[in-house]
């Protein structure tokens, strides 16, 4: 039997986690403003010492291969890509909520982070196949923090799993997202708001984290970005990278194509690129000295 959970349940499972540091918060909001440019990061980044020590250690690892130490932090962040300035900042900050283990969603170790990861990764791929005129950057944000509202619930869910699976194999409950409604009488969405907002992230992210799956309830400025992490979510989920029990137990919403147009084999060199890049992340970030990861 399951305890039903509500919003104040939440937030104490939110106040029992770090908040973002000053530097992320200020990377997520500048990254999301479409007139930002490559200095205000850089700016950022120098104000905060571990994060500048973190940036220069991943550039360094043995993951990009690079002949010669970068030892300048413009030069770093320029090679890395503001994205993954966003990524390692984040990363860092939410470790404790990536790295759980998603014993609800009877998960391993690591799987919310390599989920997480690969959603980032397709959902930038999608934004820059398609002729979205939104930033690539922002939808790997986005990706990356979609499902963040797993390990806020997660706790609540053990030992459901199997009885999920069963029922929705027997059309007693249509997907997981009504599972976890049906049983806690919170979902991960939800739940993952209520985080966005005490972490004041942008609302175009905080509006992924809400509807990305149910992406026609956005609002419509958001669509377009939430219907992108959406594919991305499925993408990630179809090359058998989800969180456990519930990849794939959720509805893919097929009008992604009245925002979305992909070419016919983009699918395909999607999957290939996320595999071709989370090999080259993952370990970067593990040899960086995340050993979690
Ligand atoms: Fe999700
Ligand atoms: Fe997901």
């Amino acid at each position: 039997m399951t305890e039903k959970i509500d919003r104040a349940v939440i937030q104490k499972v939110i106040k029992s986690v770090p908040m973002l540091s000053a530097s992320a918060n200020q990377l997520l909001q500048t990254t999301t403003d479409p007139d930002h440019d490559l200095r205000e990061i850089v700016h950022i980044v120098k104000t905060d010492a571990t994060l500048t020590a973190r940036v220069l250690k991943v550039v360094n690892s043995a993951a990009f291969g690079l002949i010669n130490e970068i030892t300048s932090l413009d030069r770093a962040i320029s090679y890395l890509g503001e994205r993954l300035i966003v990524g390692i900042a984040i990363g860092d900050c939410a470790s404790q909520l990536f790295d759980k283990e998603l014993k609800g969603y009877e998960g391993e170790h690591g799987d919310l982070w390599r989920h997480d990861l690969r959603t980032a990764i397709a959902s930038r791929e999608v934004v820059a196949q398609s002729d979205l005129d939104i930033s690539p950057d922002l939808a790997f944000t986005a990706g990356l923090l979609h499902d963040i509202g797993k390990a806020l619930i997660s706790d609540y869910l053990q030992g459901t799993a199997g009885e999920v699976l069963e029922k929705i194999e027997n059309d007693e409950i249509s997907d997981y997202l009504s599972a976890e409604e049906e049983l806690i009488g919170f979902d991960h969405p939800r739940a993952g708001y209520e985080l966005a907002l005490t972490w004041k992230l942008p609302e175009a992210i905080a509006e992924v984290i809400r509807f990305h799956h149910t992406p026609a309830e956005a609002r419509e400025e958001f669509q377009e970005l939430v219907y992108a992490v959406h594919l991305g979510d499925n993408i990630a989920m179809m090359g058998g990278c989800g969180t456990g029990a519930d990849s794939m137990r959720y509805k893919l919403d097929a009008d992604y194509s009245r925002y979305i147009t992909l070419q016919p084999n983009a699918l395909a060199s999607i999957m290939l690129t996320v595999n071709e890049e989370f090999v080259k992340l993952e370990r970067s970030f593990a040899e960086a000295g995340d050993s979690n990861r």
